[in-house]
């Protein structure tokens, strides 16, 4: 089974986790896309979605899939989501997409965050795939020092040669050479750095399940 089948394996298994009626929170990313062409299915039968970005939202609303703003909604049901990185407790690296900062917002309003991934995502330790950190950009020099401290190489994501910009106007670090044993410390620790918006480390705003694509089919993963 190629990567592109185990993602949509997943996409599809999600939607048993969609109860009828109620809100759905959704992700960003090539797993997610699955997921959303999959709840098209259900469209009718949902009280409407809440987008992590400004890519979902365009391919929600292109199916007829409505989208409310978080401000219009209490609660989510549901958040269904991908992953860079997820360890056997329902930690994760987030963020490859450069929507991590809305993505946390959206997980953190939503009462259950199921993470669909192939299983190339499972991992042992954190920090492995580069971390993703949203920040302000007139704290870049200055962040990259506090990275290199703790033996991390912070580069400036870039795109047509140019830093990225994230739905929020901000730029993106990619952080390597970082093994992140505690993930719900190190969260904390650089979350607190000025100059950053947020850590692609989803250690406060874990996973509760994991929906892993295998060759055998999907696994069900439970924190
Ligand atoms: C986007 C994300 C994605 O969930 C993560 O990058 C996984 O993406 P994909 O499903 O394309 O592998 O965090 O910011």
């Amino acid at each position: 089974m190629t990567q592109d089948e185990l993602k949509a394996l997943v996409g599809q298994a999600a939607l048993q986790y969609v109860t009828p009626g109620e809100i759905v929170g959704v992700g960003t990313g090539s797993t997610v896309n699955k997921f959303i062409d999959a709840l098209d299915t259900m469209k009718d039968r949902i009280a409407g979605t809440v987008s992590s970005s400004e890519a979902s939202t365009l391919r929600l609303r292109a199916l007829g899939i409505p989208v409310l703003e978080t401000s219009e909604v209490e609660e989510i049901g549901v958040y269904i989501d991908g992953a860079d990185e997820i360890d056997a407790r329902g930690y994760m690296v987030k963020g490859g997409g450069a929507a991590l900062t809305r993505e946390k917002i959206v997980a953190a309003q939503s009462l259950r965050f199921v993470c669909i991934a192939d299983e190339s995502k499972l991992v042992t330790t954190l920090g492995a795939f580069p971390l993703p950190v949203e920040v302000i950009p007139m704290a870049v020099a200055r962040l990259q020092r506090q990275f290199a401290g703790m033996g991390g190489q912070a580069r400036v994501r870039l795109k047509d040669g140019v830093p990225l910009v994230t739905d929020n106007g901000q730029h993106i670090l990619d952080v390597t050479g970082l093994q992140i044993g505690d993930p719900l410390a190190f969260e904390s620790e650089v979350n607190q750095w000025p100059g950053v918006v947020t850590v692609g480390v989803f250690a406060h705003q874990k996973a509760q399940v994991c929906l892993l694509g295998t060759p055998g089919g999907v696994k069900t993963l439970t924190f």
